[in-house]
């Protein structure tokens, strides 16, 4: 049963937008905004259309993990999308999320640039504040579902996760106002999918190059979960979206997976 208005109240006077989050569902608690979404987008959901909860249950990360919360100090959503992309471009839309993110985060980091680590993990300071999933659903009406997992007031991270997470409050020392940021965000986004389905990958391509990290640096790539991961240098990203990493002679091109960066080799003294 949706439930969770303050925050969609808040939000619907801030929203410039045209269609992302003009029609909402919003949850106190969830188990997973996307699968609400994705059920949703089954029975019809229009292009555009929020879930959104201050607390799920069993939120779900990229690679089968699982993604952790504190009630109602974070963004926890998801939006349907119906892309006239081709299956193997759908990647550019978690490139857009993440530049969406950065930007609308930026706002309130500034001067501090946010990063972004491929494929959307967001960074201040080399530490998560966000991570994204997408998921589609490619067969008769053919729709993804983009969700977003936002750290933004927490004030404390479990010390399991204390060196790799991150939110706005902890970067900024300040409370950030959750409705606003949301509006700015979708905001981004929109102009974002909006340049895609025009054909303007190239902009979005470039504007996530500015911000990605590991240009050049040695880096392993776990494809999935459970695989050994695959060692080379990130040469960038290519035209749908994916990762170009080189391994001596190989040049891989990876669709999915999660990148950890190298320490440089150390060079020994000669003799
Ligand atoms: C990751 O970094 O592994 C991706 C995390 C994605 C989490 C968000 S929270 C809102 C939406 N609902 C989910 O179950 N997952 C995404």
């Amino acid at each position: 049963m949706p439930t969770a208005r303050p925050l969609l109240a808040d939000l619907e006077p801030l929203l410039q937008t045209n269609f992302l989050g003009r029609v909402t569902r919003g949850y106190e608690t969830v188990g997973s905004t996307n699968t609400e979404a994705m059920q949703w987008a089954r029975a019809g959901a229009p292009e555009g259309a929020l879930v959104i909860a201050e607390h799920q249950t069993a939120g779900r990360g990229r690679l089968g993990r699982s993604w952790m919360d504190t009630s109602g100090q974070g963004l926890l959503f998801s939006v349907v999308l119906r892309p006239a992309l081709p299956p193997d471009r759908l990647g550019l839309v978690t490139l857009a999320g993440g530049v969406a993110v950065a930007e609308a985060v930026s706002t309130w980091t500034a001067p501090v640039e946010p990063r972004i680590k491929w494929p959307n993990d967001v960074l201040i300071d080399g530490r998560k504040c966000c991570g994204m999933l997408l998921e589609s659903s490619l067969d008769r009406d053919p729709f993804v579902v983009l969700g977003i997992g936002l750290n933004v007031n927490q004030d404390a991270f479990p010390e399991s996760l204390a060196d790799r997470a991150t939110s706005l409050r902890l970067e900024t020392g300040r409370l950030i106002p959750r409705a606003a940021l949301l509006a700015r965000l979708l905001e981004r986004l929109e102009v974002w999918l909006d340049r895609l389905a025009a054909g303007e990958a190239t902009s979005l391509r470039e504007a996530f190059a500015e911000r990605m990290v590991g240009q050049g640096e040695r880096s392993s790539v776990r494809l999935t979960q459970s695989d050994e991961p695959v060692d080379g240098v990130i040469e960038g990203i290519d035209e749908t979206g994916a990762l170009r990493l080189r391994t001596g002679d190989t040049l891989r091109v990876l669709h999915a997976g999660d990148v950890t960066f190298q320490p440089a080799p150390t060079h020994s003294p000669s003799p």
